[in-house]
């Protein structure tokens, strides 16, 4: 169950020697933020702050309420997006590590005041009457036969199924059971074609309620794919 106040998940605010700060701690500039980070998450990417102030732009317009986090690692993606403007946020992750280093973020940004982080996986990260104006998305995407490319990578981070989408179509299926009927969803994705398997599995009866609004292609580094209820009027 997620916890309901602000700050970690109960669950996760044990500290073990799993999850306290390392040798291999670093630290990195994303935007604004100044993000601490170890070889036990992914590596902070500068390209995936555009999924940042990609998500603060629509927020500015989109209908009251929080923004939501799936798959945060150390949460900077979430946290850049919240510090352009004044929603309070969750942020999940399945992996402790994360959620620590997702919390420590979160302080030093100020915004622990108005950040949750839900230790959990993504099916059940939710309450069932819960509802998020702005969600961001970035789940693993690399299809699992192509996982030995990304050697340095945690395998939770990067084994995307056997597609690659496996987790991004769970991502939209809690996306499509809390999203406001006139908010927005912004998913990162590692290719045009996978963006295109979604668009068309959420064209199929019994898909998530959502459809694709706009996608932007950054080189050969991913997919952001803007998402919307069909027939909203959230611009
Ligand atoms: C591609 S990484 C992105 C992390 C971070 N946003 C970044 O840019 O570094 C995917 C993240 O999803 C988390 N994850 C994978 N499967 C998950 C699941 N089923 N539920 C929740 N989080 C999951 C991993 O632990 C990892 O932190």
């Amino acid at each position: 169950m997620p916890g309901t106040g602000a700050g970690m998940h109960p669950a996760s605010t044990a500290e073990s020697s799993e999850t306290t700060p390392r040798q291999s701690a670093r630290r990195t500039s994303f935007g604004s933020l100044s993000i601490q980070y170890d070889d036990r998450v992914l590596t902070p990417r500068a390209w995936t702050s555009a999924q940042s102030m990609w998500a603060a732009d629509v927020s500015h317009l989109g209908p009251p309420g929080r923004l939501l986090e799936l798959c945060t690692g150390a949460g900077h993606i979430g946290l850049l997006a919240l510090s352009a403007g004044s929603r309070d946020g969750v942020l999940v992750d399945i992996d402790p590590v994360a959620c620590r280093l997702a919390r420590a973020n979160a302080e030093e940004a100020g915004l622990d005041d108005r950040v949750e982080i839900r230790h959990s996986p993504i099916a059940s990260c939710l309450t069932d009457d819960e509802t998020f104006a702005i969600v961001i998305a970035d789940p693993p995407w690399v299809p699992d036969t192509q996982t030995d490319r990304f050697p340095g990578d945690p395998l939770t981070a990067i084994d995307g199924g056997a597609d690659g989408v496996d987790v991004a179509r769970e991502c939209l299926r809690t996306i499509d059971a809390c999203l406001h009927r006139d908010g927005a969803a912004l998913l990162q994705l590692g290719t045009v074609p996978q963006a295109n398997l979604l668009g068309d599995w959420l064209s199929e009866q019994g898909s998530p309620d959502l459809a694709v609004d706009e996608m932007r292609v950054f080189g050969d580094r991913g997919v952001l794919v803007l998402l919307r209820r069909p027939g909203s009027d959230g611009r």
